[in-house]
């Protein structure tokens, strides 16, 4: 794979002050200029001051210059308009007007194993007379930074851009609604759903396991309850728990663990099931799907920021 990882985004927003804030509620590390990371580091987010909550940006790694010179000829090929220099090329998606860069970077660093917790069974007591550990947990930062969801007025063109041109993988679809994406074994690093305006539908961290997102969302929404959106639950595709909050500029922001892994493509299209119909998009079992998933409740804002643009 010529691409390996997401280094991650930039995103502007009314406030970024109050993002800031949340960020480190969250127990983030960084800052808006240098960039959010959870606490094993890698993808960053970086913040600026903007009009409305916008995805400024992408940045991706590859292995090596030949990568970069081979994404360059098929985005050319592609009627795209690249550009070069401090060691990355970029793109600029017309349907979401998001910027992709690509630069090489080293392979991300092995993440720490988590020690596997079992739980009592029917038939199996691997814990006799105490308590579950998991019920003394206290919120934690996330571990990293996995994914981002990108809205779009285009599907077809954008998916078309991140795959034909920048060699991104395609993990699951549902056709006319949401491509999900890979450019690492992480099942998903970038979703692109259709959207009537462009927008940041969601970025993701990645926590140990489910006590992890519970006890880290729980602390979240207790400070302030309007920040729930969704959960807890477990998606179809790729299969990992997730608890969606709101972050201050109303993007939604999810938690999430076990997450499907791809290591052999060949072995995921003869296994997985790669495209799939509407009732999977949402979940395998959790809360319904609301309807601030699909339709923002500051559409109106977007797209007075979008027109203002023009
Ligand atoms: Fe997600």
């Amino acid at each position: 794979m010529s691409l390996h990882r997401l280094l991650g985004l930039h995103t502007t927003v009314p406030d970024p002050d109050a993002l800031s804030a949340f960020y480190r509620e969250l127990g983030l590390s960084g800052d808006a200029t240098q960039g959010f990371t959870g606490s094993d580091g890698g993808a960053a987010v970086t913040v600026d001051e903007g009009p409305f909550r916008r995805l400024g940006s992408v940045s991706i790694g590859c292995s090596d210059q030949h990568d970069l010179d081979a994404i360059t000829s098929r985005l050319a090929q592609g009627g795209a308009t690249v550009t070069q220099g401090d060691g990355q090329i970029a793109v600029v998606d017309p349907a979401t007007q998001v910027r992709f860069a690509v630069s090489v970077a080293p392979v991300r660093p092995a993440q720490a194993p988590t020690a596997p917790v079992a739980p009592n069974r029917p038939g199996s007591v691997v814990r006799a007379d105490r308590r579950a550990p998991a019920v003394f947990g206290s919120p934690r930062p996330p571990r990293r930074l996995g994914h981002l969801v990108v809205g779009t007025p285009d599907l077809a063109a954008t998916v078309s851009l991140l795959t034909d041109g920048l060699g991104f993988k395609v993990s699951d679809t549902v056709p006319g609604i949401i491509a999900f994406l890979r450019c690492s074994t992480d099942h998903h690093n970038l979703a692109v759903v259709e959207s009537p305006v462009p927008l940041l539908q969601h970025y993701s961290w990645e926590c140990d396991d489910i006590d992890h997102v519970g006890h880290t969302a729980t602390a979240l929404y207790r400070q302030d309850p309007e920040r729930h959106v969704w959960g807890m639950g477990r998606h179809f595709a790729g299969s990992n728990f997730y608890w969606y909050l709101r972050d201050p500029a109303g993007s939604f922001v999810e938690l999430y663990s076990d997450l499907d892994q791809i290591l052999d493509d060949e072995e995921w299209e003869r296994s997985g099931r790669t495209e799939f119909a509407f009732e999977h998009v949402a979940n395998s079992w959790g809360p319904n799907l609301p309807l601030e998933f699909i339709v923002p409740d500051d559409l109106d804002d977007l797209q007075r920021g979008w027109e203002g643009r023009r």
